[in-house]
């Protein structure tokens, strides 16, 4: 195929230029019907193609023309045998693959650390969840991938699983040995699906982990919007092989997707593919030795440490992503959250995500050794006000062990609740979640029993102004619980 066509980009422009008179929706009407100074601020040409699926722009609900097209050859540059477009992110793309692979009953084998997509997915169809223990890193305060250890465990206790779902890498860059899962996982003959929001990249340079297609799995979610240079939510579902139905895979992402699809995001999507099937490579190639160079200036800054390759070499880090830069500040006797106020007061840096002990900021095609070199400044300036100047905070990180999980999600999420103060929650089990965002890896779903080292844990990411989101309770007074019914005497 010729990647230096865009289908539907073209289609779409070609359109606009015909200048026809529509008496369709979206109503703005190339921007007339709307405020003037977001029509001013957003550009004739951005609105010229904000359209809607008139037959010359086919349908991304049923596509048989220009958006097939495109699919088309996005499936040959991510090396799948097809490929959805999604306008609703990677969280579309996740509930897609794995309701068209479980159904309600089945089970499905997971990493903890899971987005919260994966849960709503579990909710929606009533699946029940397997959990896999991320192996957890006690001097950064993360958890990393599974072991292929823990997935042949759950294999032999539960055969009858429908599914195997990998994160591949971790919002922290860390990857399991996918080859090897993938391998296993098939040899039990179930679906391996991948989480892979965080692995735009990964199919255009061998310096980076493999992809999800390359290590042989059934499907795999994209964000090409975080690091392949579309437009934010639009993504990626990659499928190949014969163990599943990518008729089922239309339907169910068509039941999960607006018919009102934005083809400003999906050609977006149609652009970032020729540019990364022309380009990628050396793309990567560029954030990867800007990410390098960060890194090293970064170790050598007083009170600071980004991993690197020395954590690799145990089965939950067999490979990772430079151009992830992860920087743990707790030797400043700063937190993460502080020191991503302190870079956004002082020097206008915005990080990705910051947590008790880290800061993660992503060095991607889009970084310029301007932006890199004023990173690594700053972080040098905030180390000169705290190291050795303020108590190094030496906690030893603890993150809770994962809660039991006593009910299945849905029977939970819909099931007879009352509402108790969080703080007296502990044994009860709880009917929401409670979550980080980002990067929105649940802390409790539904159904698990919340224990006095959750309330602690949960309670000293309030108190130190982490985004702790989930409960109807935004500030986490009150938490939803299942009624518990009393032995009558
Ligand atoms: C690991 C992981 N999976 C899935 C998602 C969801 O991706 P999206 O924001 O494109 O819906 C995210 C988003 O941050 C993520 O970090």
């Amino acid at each position: 195929m010729d990647q230096r066509n865009t289908p539907l980009l073209t289609a779409l422009r070609a359109h606009a230029d015909s200048n026809p008179v529509p008496f369709h929706i979206p109503g703005h009407k190339k921007g007339v019907g709307m405020d003037p100074e977001f029509r001013e601020f957003i550009g004739s040409n951005a609105l010229s193609i904000d359209l809607i699926n008139i037959a010359p722009l086919d349908d991304l609900h049923q596509p048989t023309a220009v958006i097939a097209e495109a699919q088309r050859l996005a499936a040959e540059t991510f090396r799948a045998d097809q490929t959805f477009f999604f306008v609703q992110g990677t969280s579309g793309a996740i509930m897609t693959m794995i309701m068209s692979t479980c159904s309600e009953g089945d089970k499905i084998i997971v990493p903890r650390n899971i987005h919260k997509s994966v849960m709503s997915a579990i909710i929606f169809a009533g699946i029940k969840p397997i959990f896999l223990s991320p192996v957890r890193d006690k001097n950064l305060g993360i958890d990393h991938g599974v072991t292929t250890r823990s997935v042949k465990k759950a294999l032999t206790a539960h055969p009858d699983a429908k599914a195997v779902l990998v994160i591949n890498p971790t919002y922290y860059g860390v990857c399991a040995d996918l080859k090897e899962i993938v391998e296993l996982v098939h040899s039990h003959d179930m679906v391996v699906l991948v989480d892979e929001a965080h692995g735009a990249l990964l199919p255009f340079h061998d310096d980076l982990p493999i992809s999800a297609m390359e290590a042989g799995a059934d499907m795999a979610a994209t964000s090409v919007h975080k690091l392949g240079g579309s437009l934010t939510q639009s993504s990626v579902l990659n499928v190949q092989g014969t163990r599943v139905n990518t008729k089922r895979i239309q339907t169910i992402m068509s039941m999960l997707t607006t018919t009102s699809t934005s083809y400003i995001l999906l050609a977006s999507l149609d652009a970032a593919r020729r540019n990364l099937a022309i380009n990628g490579q050396e793309m990567a190639d560029q954030a990867i030795r800007r990410a390098s160079q960060a890194r090293k200036s970064i170790n050598e800054i007083p009170g600071l440490y980004c991993f690197g390759e020395e954590i690799l070499g145990t089965e939950a880090t067999f490979d990772f992503d430079p151009t992830k830069v992860n920087v743990l500040v707790r030797h400043l006797g700063i937190t993460g959250y502080d020191a991503e106020n302190w870079l956004r007061e002082h020097y206008n840096i915005e990080v990705e995500m910051s947590d008790m002990y880290n800061i993660l900021c992503l060095i991607t095609p889009g970084d310029t050794e301007e932006s890199v070199d004023l990173l690594v400044a700053a972080l040098r300036h905030m180390s000169e006000l705290n190291y050795n100047i303020k108590t190094a905070n030496e906690l030893i990180v603890t993150i809770p062990d994962i809660p039991q999980l006593s009910l299945i999600p849905r029977d939970a999420f819909y099931g007879d609740t009352e509402v108790v103060p969080f703080k007296e929650s502990a044994g009860r089990i709880i009917a929401e979640f409670i979550y980080v965002y980002p990067p929105g890896i649940p802390i409790l779903l539904p159904g698990e029993v919340i224990t006095q080292e959750n309330i602690d844990y949960i309670t000293e990411h309030v108190e130190v102004g982490l985004p702790v989101k989930g409960p109807e309770d935004r500030t986490v007074q009150q938490v939803k619980v299942i009624v518990e019914t009393k032995a009558i005497f």
